[in-house]
């Protein structure tokens, strides 16, 4: 526990893993302030106390928080995150995702706040060509939503370099599961990630669930995921602030369980988990899906000492399936 508190700005703090970050940071005793403009973020989902609605691209509204308030850090969890749909509205990605980071960080330019945490992904790799990947992969994304976060990526190297700023890039991969706390999961409208998706077949929400591609170069011809705990994530984060506060260098991290799991694995399990058996039909393949994606998380480990604790799958889709439960 510290004893003076830091101030940290959290931007998509209502959001599904931006939710579980602010729960982390208030209960490690930091001072949050959460900003979202709720587009897929929900109100019920704020942590803390200090929340503001509003927008990156609106520039007075960040000259007034930024001028309120001194800032140790930021972290930026504000993005669309749908590959799929990244294919059909790639301008949409490009503005969300990176015009209005570069309104972000030209404030924090111009308010001297110089620690960035920022959520990347998996999906800057692209097909890869070795498993498990790790950060020296070449990044190849097969989608725009890949192509906005490594331009991203590549922008904080650039600010690094012109104004200084230290930053901390992280990599998830599949992001899922849920705090204990019953508060906070995922719930975005539509649902396209496959283990909600698979909860909501389990409960009767849906009456099927489709496989994109049966036809892939894996044992069973789905794709292969490592999924990964939404609270690990968020501890890692935390591990990352720490580092950057304590006048860390810029870097970049993965976040994965270094376990892959094929889409008809993640459906038996949750049919495991709830009891039920579940209607599968097998539909085409998405466009932009890469086969095979699994991490290697070990430069986290090594260098910040990331610790995941919720490192299997059965406890992932079970803490999302209470989630799931109470809604
Ligand atoms: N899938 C189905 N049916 C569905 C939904 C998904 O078969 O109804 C399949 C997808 O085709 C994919 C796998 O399940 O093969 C996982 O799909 P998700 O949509 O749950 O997740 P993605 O792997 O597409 O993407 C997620 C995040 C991205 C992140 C990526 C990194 O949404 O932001 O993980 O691995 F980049």
């Amino acid at each position: 526990m510290k004893n003076t508190k830091q101030k940290i700005l959290v931007v998509g703090g209502a959001g599904y893993i931006g939710s579980h970050m602010v729960r982390q940071l208030v209960n490690a005793r930091y001072d949050v302030v959460i900003l979202d403009n709720l587009s897929t973020g929900r109100r019920r989902l704020v942590q803390g106390d200090d929340f503001v609605q509003g927008d990156l691209g609106d520039p007075a509204l960040l000259s007034r928080l930024f001028g309120t308030h001194i800032f140790d850090a930021v972290m930026h969890f504000a993005a669309f995150s749908q590959v799929g749909e990244s294919m059909n509205q790639p301008l949409e990605y490009y503005r969300n995702n990176l015009a209005e980071t570069i309104f972000l960080l030209d404030a924090m330019m111009r308010h001297g706040v110089r620690r960035f945490i920022f959520s990347s992904t998996a999906a800057v790799y692209g097909e890869p060509m070795a498993i498990p990947i790790t950060e020296e992969h070449p990044c190849m994304p097969t989608n725009p939503y890949g192509n906005t976060k490594l331009a991203v990526e590549r922008m904080l190297v650039d600010c690094d370099a012109a104004h200084g700023l230290k930053f901390t890039a992280l990599r998830y991969f599949n992001a899922a599961g849920a705090d204990e706390c019953g508060e906070i999961g995922e719930m975005h409208d539509p649902e396209t990630h496959l283990i909600p998706i698979i909860l909501k077949a389990a409960s009767g929400q849906i009456d099927h669930i489709r496989v994109f591609g049966t036809d892939y170069p894996t044992a069973d011809g789905t794709c292969i995921r490592d999924y990964v705990h939404v609270n690990d994530l968020a501890q890692a984060h935390l591990l990352a602030l720490d580092a950057l506060l304590a006048g860390g260098e810029s870097n970049v991290y993965n976040l994965g369980s270094s376990n892959g799991f094929s889409v008809k694995e993640v459906i038996g399990k949750v049919e495991a988990i709830t009891g039920k058996r579940l209607p599968v039909v097998d539909a085409s393949r998405r466009p932009g899906d890469p086969a095979i994606l699994i991490a290697s998380s070990e430069k986290i480990k090594q260098e910040l000492g990331w610790n995941p604790v919720y490192n299997d799958l059965e406890t992932i889709i079970r803490t999302a399936w209470d989630w799931h439960l109470k809604q």
